[in-house]
């Protein structure tokens, strides 16, 4: 038993930097997430890793995924993943209060030749925007915003998704703080509480993925 638990601690410690990078290369960005990525810094906005893209990518697909809701649209980078994981004929609603990033997001979607009807983009406060939404009409709801408003994003995606969804929030492990029991500031406890408080709801299934800076997954399984 003892061996054991020395072996997994041993693998454990295999999270280096070069793993790291090693995953987001393994689905490598074209060239308009490329551009999109970089318009993103030049208006200071930290897009989710390539990786983290991808696996939105990946269950946006999975679920078959025709309506999404996003909180933190940046410059795009995420909603062109999210995307190209949907039905073609699917649509995207995304959400933030900085003007200067939504039209930033509408280039990216349009140099990637997204037809406008597959696109909601929101320039208002989440909480309110998402308040508007209708009940049960979402197949998977992505938080990527402010994470000191992450209960009630999470209570509002409950109500957006119908059973079998997803919701899914990015920086769950926000860069390390999340695991360690000394850092308490309130974005930190903000999440820590969002991660217990999904693992105890028997209403949704959670997943913690240590993909970017930690995807928090969960299902949906009743009302
Ligand atoms: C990390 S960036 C999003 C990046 C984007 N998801 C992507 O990967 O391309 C966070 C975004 O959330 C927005 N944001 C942060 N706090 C917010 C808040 N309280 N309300 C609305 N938007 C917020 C910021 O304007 C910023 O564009």
């Amino acid at each position: 038993m003892q061996d054991r638990r020395r072996r997994r601690a041993t693998i454990s410690t295999d999270d280096t930097a070069a793993s790291r990078q090693f995953v987001d290369d393994y689905r490598p960005e074209d060239d308009l997430l490329d551009a999109a990525r970089r318009r993103g810094e030049e208006i200071g906005v930290t897009s989710v890793s390539p990786a983290t893209g991808a696996t939105l990518q990946w269950l946006a697909q999975l679920i078959g995924a025709r309506a999404v809701a996003e909180v933190g649209t940046g410059a795009g980078v995420s909603g062109l993943w999210l995307l190209r994981g949907m039905a073609a004929d699917g649509v995207l609603t995304t959400v933030d209060d900085e003007t200067e990033n939504t039209r930033a997001a509408r280039q990216t979607f349009n140099e990637a030749g997204v037809p406008t009807q597959r696109v909601r983009l929101i320039t208002g406060r989440p909480l309110d925007v998402l308040s508007r939404l209708a009940d049960t009409a979402y197949d998977l709801v992505f938080f990527d915003g402010n994470p000191q408003e992450s209960t009630r994003y999470l209570h509002e995606a409950l109500r957006l998704l119908r059973l079998g969804g997803l919701v899914v929030f990015d920086d769950a492990l926000a860069g390390g703080r999340v695991a360690d029991p000394a850092q308490r500031d309130a974005a930190t406890i903000a999440v820590r509480t969002l991660i217990n408080d999904t693992r105890d709801d028997d209403r949704i299934r959670p997943v913690l993925l240590p993909v970017g800076d930690g995807m928090l997954v969960a299902q949906k399984l009743a009302d």
